[in-house]
Order: C-alpha cells, then structure tokens, then sequence
C-alpha cells in the first residue's frame, strides 16, 4: 500500500492505492460544490473467478479533509458471485450497519461488505450518498444497483460533518490484489489473468443535480507483471467512447501471450 498525491486540475488529493493496474482520475467542471452522491456505471464483461484477484472499484475524497478517502467497488470471487465493498478511511467514523467493522485496509475507518449473486455482461450502478447530516455528523450508504433499479444496501456508516462534502475529482481503479505481497520487481511477478470491463465516467450529484464527469488522466502502465516486461507492452489497455458527451472505456488486463519456455 502507498499513498500517492495527485494534482486534479488545482485539487490536491491524497489516495491510497496499491499496485492498480489501471487508473483514471476524474474532474467535474462544477467544481468543488460539495457533492452528496456519485455513481460509477459498470459492467464485467471477463473476470476470473478463482477466489481474490481483482478488485475495481471507485475512490472519492471530502472536501474538509484530503485524508479521508470513501470507496465503493466489486470484487469477482466465484462464478456468479461477487463481493461488493463500501469503505472509509480516517478517524472519526462509526459503522451504523450490522455488514461494516471497524478498519478499513488494515488502517482507521470503516468498511462495509456484502456478498452478491451477478451475472457477468449485465450493467450495474455502484452508488455512494450521503443520507444524513447534522452538525457532527453525517451518514453514509453504499448500494449496488442492478439496471433494472433493484438495488440492495452494501452498508451504512457515519464520518464527521467536518469532512463536508466529496470533492470534484474521482479516482477509478482496477486493482490486482495478489501483487500486494508480491515483489515489486515485474519480471518476478506472475502474468496476471484476464479481465475484460467497461465503466462509464462517474456521475456527481449535489441535491439531485446531476453533473458528469471527464477523465483528466488515464494510467495504463502501473502494476506490471513478467508479460509486460517480456513482450515489453503493458498488460493492461483502456479503450475510449466518446458518445452523446459521455465518456465509457473498455479496459482490459492480462490480454498478452505467455512468456514462451
Ligand atoms: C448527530 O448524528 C449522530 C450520528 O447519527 C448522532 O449520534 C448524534 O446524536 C446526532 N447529534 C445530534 C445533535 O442530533
């Protein structure tokens, strides 16, 4: 695990990423308005279901405090199932929901999880909105959403209000989760397996105001396993559409040949 400062247009954010081997950073041309929802649309087309592997998942930041990251993303385990995680970093922060413990990552905060049947090349909304706030306070809730609107509870936990609201930039990633105790050498790493998604920019909203977002930069080159080095190509590639002002993408990772004996 590292902690990575990114420069969002003049935002400055610190997240907490390990080993991704895509990433996106997202900007909001409304601004830092303070928002109390955000949405990411995607769906698996390839993912292994060989327990661990893969995690994508969508990171935000609040406006009171750079430190503070929530995040919402899926995990694929097994076939048809999935484990969907909602998460926050920081102190201050309080489960309200029998699926969340305490920690998050092995640091503070809370972390809500919940196991879910789903079908590969069906779309679904991972969604996180604030549903309370007093002067201390405020809550928030994780749902994962079919297309069809039916939509089940991931879980529910508390931050403080100091936090305000979440910052305009987003942070998408797809994360291979056995590279974590892996060498940070590539060429000792295993080739990873194959993963096919494609993820739709991630939508904002501030009182039911909804306000699209742009991707400010795309990464296709961390978290590089023996594949890459050999054919000396990444192993992980994003493919853009760009259609009624909305941009989707087609990522791909451990599309390269085996190294050959
Ligand atoms: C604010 O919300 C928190 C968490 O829900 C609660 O524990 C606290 O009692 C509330 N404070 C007031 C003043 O209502």
């Amino acid at each position: 695990m590292k902690i990575v400062c990114l420069i969002i247009g003049f935002i400055l954010a610190t997240v907490v990423v390990s080993d991704p081997n895509i990433n996106f950073n997202w900007g909001n041309n409304a601004g830092n308005i303070g928002y109390d929802k955000v949405v990411l649309p995607i769906k698996v087309l390839v993912a292994p279901t060989i327990g661990r592997t893969y995690y994508y998942a969508l990171q935000c930041n609040f406006l009171g405090d750079d430190r503070s990251a929530i995040y919402m993303g899926i995990q694929p385990r097994e076939p048809g199932k999935n484990l969907v995680i909602f998460s926050t970093f920081g102190t201050g922060t309080d489960s309200e929901h029998s699926q969340c413990v305490r920690g998050a990552d092995g640091g503070s905060g809370t972390s809500c999880s919940v196991q879910y049947n789903w079908n590969l090349n069906e779309l679904y909304y991972v969604s996180m909105q604030r549903v309370y706030m007093n002067v201390t306070h405020q809550s928030w809730e994780g749902y994962i959403v079919t297309e069809q609107g039916q939509s089940v509870l991931v879980g529910r936990f508390s931050v403080p209000s100091t936090r305000r609201g979440l910052q305009a930039g987003s942070y998408f990633f797809d994360e291979y989760f056995p590279f974590n105790g892996a060498s940070k050498d590539p060429t000792k790493r295993k080739c990873i397996e194959y993963t096919k998604l494609s993820i739709t920019a991630p939508l904002a909203s501030f009182n039911n105001q909804w306000y699209p977002s742009t991707p400010t930069k795309i990464r296709v080159d961390t978290g590089k396993d023996s594949c890459a080095v050999y054919w000396n190509q990444n192993n992980a590639r994003a493919t853009e559409t760009f259609l009624n002002g909305i941009y989707s993408y087609d990522l791909e990772n451990g599309f390269l040949p085996p190294i050959p004996k």
